[in-house]
């Protein structure tokens, strides 16, 4: 069927969820619909919801909750809530969103043109969290490409079996499915040829990529992209460390378009911990594959997840995060409170930590992390680092103000991940260049391009 509307999409959460906004907006414009950048302009409101944590969870609902006004002057409007939060709650966030017509879990979306032809034959609230045995496949609309699009997810994978005792993950991305290596690949030529230069490639754990279907390795996925010409650079998330191989350490030190960057989330530096979390491993063998990485990829970016106040953490169990992070030297963290999740078994575990505890600790973490990140950068002082030119820089540096009024100010990425902010007078976005650091912040750093 074909519609005549616009269409607004709103992500929150993480880069599966970008990934899979824009799967629902190809589907929508192929359905004939427009997209639009404002949401009173739309026909079609789709949320895409995050329920990792409450607080995304809340957002999702707060944004749909707005358009129970709208929706009494504009009766046509149709809203739809899909993702995480839709997977999760099902029929019951009519409760909360009465309005609401479209309830579309994170298996479903192949059943999404469906479900618009039934609202036009006059249903009103339709729920689908059916599974869906594959993932969802469309080629993405590239005609809307412009110079800005250099970057791309790309999902791989969906779904996750590990089932840490926090994590609301299992229950609403289902099991594990992996895509094809060859749809993979057709994708990312296609992407190529559009102008993209770097994918970053996502799965809840990328290195048990096709494990279940038979398919090649994760390795050997990396191997066949790192061949699509021009395409510059490949980055993935989330590799576990309990699963991380050593053929992936030489896939990363050996292909040459594989960024030299690892984000592997440790969680806790407290075996303790750990096993409560159900992680599968141990402090002493997240450090041994730190020292593999480290001494197999020299320079290498590393980035890691940590969780403060799971149940039962003592001050002593989070001086042992402390610990670690003081001993890896990570380049960046992210780190979160622990935040219930109902369906997740640890919401019944004893010992909850209060709230303005786990929030001084996760203040403390970050504090001792910016100071360690600081002073990792400003070991680059000096040296020349290759990045892809992301955009205009619009932070004025030390020293920018002398420049002369030709100059634009430039952002990059390094291969590690690090944010470097440069002068220059011709460079394009999606330019490999070389940039000598002449200062280094925490968040960033800055210098001149060799030869410029
Ligand atoms: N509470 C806090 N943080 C969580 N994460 C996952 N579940 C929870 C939770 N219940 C964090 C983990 C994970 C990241 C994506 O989100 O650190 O790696
Ligand atoms: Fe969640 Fe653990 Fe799976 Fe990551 S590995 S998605 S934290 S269950």
């Amino acid at each position: 069927m074909k519609y005549t509307g616009n269409y607004f999409v709103k992500t929150i959460g993480c880069q599966m969820n970008v990934y899979d906004s824009e799967k629902l907006a190809s589907i929508l414009s192929s359905y004939g619909f427009d997209r639009t950048q404002y949401f009173d302009d739309a026909d079609i409101i789709v949320c895409n919801t995050c329920s990792i944590r409450h607080k995304a969870e809340e957002k999702a609902f707060s944004f749909l909750g707005q358009f129970a006004r709208t929706k009494k002057e504009k009766p046509n409007l149709i809203t739809v809530m899909a993702g995480c939060v839709a997977q999760q709650e099902g029929k019951k966030a009519f409760g909360r969103l009465p309005h609401l017509n479209i309830v579309l879990g994170t298996q479903a979306f192949s059943r999404f043109g469906q479900h618009l032809e039934s609202l036009k034959s006059g249903e009103n609230r339709i729920v689908d969290t059916d599974d869906s045995p594959m993932i969802y496949e469309t080629l993405p609309d590239t005609e809307c490409f412009n110079e800005n699009n250099i970057s791309r997810f790309i999902t791989i994978m969906q779904g996750c079996e590990n089932f840490c005792t926090y994590c609301v993950v299992p229950y609403v991305r289902g099991a594990e499915r992996s895509r094809t290596p060859e749809k993979i690949v057709e994708e990312i030529s296609l992407l190529a040829k559009s102008g993209v230069k770097e994918v970053t490639l996502l799965g809840q754990n990328v290195n048990s990529y096709g494990q279940r279907e038979g398919e090649i390795s994760f390795p050997q996925l990396l191997e066949k992209i790192n061949q699509i010409d021009d395409l510059q650079r490949i980055r993935f998330a989330t590799s576990h460390p309990k699963d991380l191989s050593m053929d992936l350490i030489y896939a990363i030190r050996d292909l040459e378009k594989v960024c030299n960057h690892l984000h592997l989330p440790v969680q806790s530096g407290s075996n303790k911990i750990l096993k409560k979390m159900n992680r599968g491993y141990t402090r002493e063998l997240y450090i041994e594959r730190i020292t593999a990485l480290k001494e197999q990829c020299p320079g290498i970016g590393l980035s890691t997840d940590i969780i403060v106040g799971f149940p039962s953490e003592t001050k002593e169990d989070f001086e042992d995060t402390v610990k670690l992070l003081n001993e890896v030297e990570f380049d960046s963290i992210f780190a979160f409170s622990y935040s219930d999740r109902s369906s997740a078994p640890a919401a019944k575990f004893p010992n909850q930590i209060d709230e303005s505890e786990k929030k001084e600790r996760l203040n403390e973490l970050l504090k001792i992390q910016e100071t360690l990140t600081e002073k990792k950068n400003q070991t680059l002082i000096g040296k020349t680092i290759r990045i892809l030119v992301e955009g205009k820089s619009n932070k004025l540096r030390d020293g920018f103000e002398d420049l002369n009024g030709t100059l634009k100010q430039m952002t990059g990425r390094s291969e590690s991940n690090k944010i470097v902010h440069f002068p220059s007078e011709h460079a394009n976005i999606g330019d490999i260049l070389e940039i000598e650091i002449k200062n280094a912040y925490p968040h960033s750093l800055w210098g001149y391009p060799v030869g410029a």
